[in-house]
């Protein structure tokens, strides 16, 4: 049997090390490559990472499917996935990654690091304004799962005033959280800067919009609402939030993901003066902890053991 690599690019250099990596923790295990000829009937795993639409079909003896990342959106809108158990990836490497580009953008923003970027550029010396503290800025996390967890945990240390928003109710948390869309507005009401850490699902789609953006604390120490999305590009709509940093309504965005990746050179929100990019790359796990991952993912898998990281198909993450 054989367990096959779906990407669309399987030269590219993550996966090639990935592959490797994997091949190295599975010596008894067979690799089969999308792009290349197979056996399709002897695949009885995938590990999939925004793989061709469909090219999971017709694999008779498919047992189960990986994501190669913490994110399904792009396995759970392939209307012919086979219908077996898939699981995600939920691990520190990834985790922690996260965390700190969460981290490092709330402090730039509390700090205002790119005004003194572009004041270093004209040799400005001006520090006319005191920030305010940490612990006066209301960070409002848009959920509380592997990574919202452990961002609202390193966000505390520093200080910040933490909520959290989710889809059921959580207790036993150490900060307020919010659940369901009948407390979003209370949520939204009660925060400066806004990380969006959820899933792309049918429910999330297009949810950070105008609309949304126009619940925020508009009275906050930052003086004015920022957005932090790192979730999926898919979540947000990005006219809008151009029209809402042109108007006031928000006075910064940190993106990580967009509408289309790569972000086309023609998008107005490269060079807009109030968002920071970054191509998608908050939380790159390195390929050699991914592959250990899921190589000990895939050992329990066959040893009948509980496998973490699986995915509610109904739920869509
Ligand atoms: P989890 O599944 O552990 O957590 C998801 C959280 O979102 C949960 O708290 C869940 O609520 C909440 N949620 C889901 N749907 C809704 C909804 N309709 N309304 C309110 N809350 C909702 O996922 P992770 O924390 O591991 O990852 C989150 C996402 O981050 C991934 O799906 C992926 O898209 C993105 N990601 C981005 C990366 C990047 O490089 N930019 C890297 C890795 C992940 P509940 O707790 O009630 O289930
Ligand atoms: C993920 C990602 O979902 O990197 O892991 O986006």
């Amino acid at each position: 049997m054989s367990i096959l690599i779906a990407v669309a690019d399987s030269s590219a250099p993550w996966i090639t090390s990935f592959s490797k990596a994997l091949q190295a923790e599975l010596p008894e295990q067979k690799l089969v490559f999308l792009g290349e000829p197979f056996d399709r009937r002897a695949v009885s795993h995938a590990i999939a990472w925004k793989q061709p639409a469909g090219s999971l079909a017709n694999l008779p003896a498919l047992e189960a499917v990986f994501s190669m990342g913490a994110g399904v959106d792009f396995l759970m809108q392939d209307s012919r996935l086979p219908d077996v158990p898939v699981f995600r990836v939920s691990q520190d490497d990834l985790t922690f990654r996260m965390s700190e580009y969460v981290v490092m953008h709330c402090l730039m923003h509390l700090r205002d690091q790119r005004r003194f970027d572009r004041q270093q550029a004209a040799k400005l010396w001006n520090d006319d304004k005191e920030p305010p503290l940490a612990s006066e800025v209301r960070i409002g996390l848009m959920g509380l799962g592997v990574l919202g967890r452990d961002a609202a945990s390193k966000l505390k240390v520093m200080g910040f005033d933490v909520a959290a928003w989710s889809r059921t109710r959580k207790t036993e948390q150490d900060i307020p959280v919010f659940a369901g869309g009948d407390e979003l507005d209370a949520f939204l009401a009660r925060t400066d800067i806004l990380v969006a850490l959820i899933p792309l699902t049918n429910e999330t789609r297009g949810i950070l919009n105008r609309n949304l953006f126009e619940k925020l604390a508009p009275d906050g120490a930052l003086g004015g609402p920022i957005l932090i999305n790192v979730g999926r590009g898919g979540l947000q709509v990005e006219s809008d939030i151009l029209s809402a940093l042109n108007d006031g309504v928000l006075k910064a965005a940190t993106l990580d993901v967009f509408e289309i990746e790569p972000l086309p050179q023609t998008s107005p929100l490269w060079s807009h003066p109030a968002i920071s990019i970054s191509p998608h790359n908050s939380a790159t796990s390195e390929p050699k902890a991914t592959a250990r991952y899921i190589a000990g993912q895939f050992r329990r898998f066959e040893e009948g053991k509980e496998v973490c990281g699986f995915v509610d198909r109904i739920r869509g993450y």
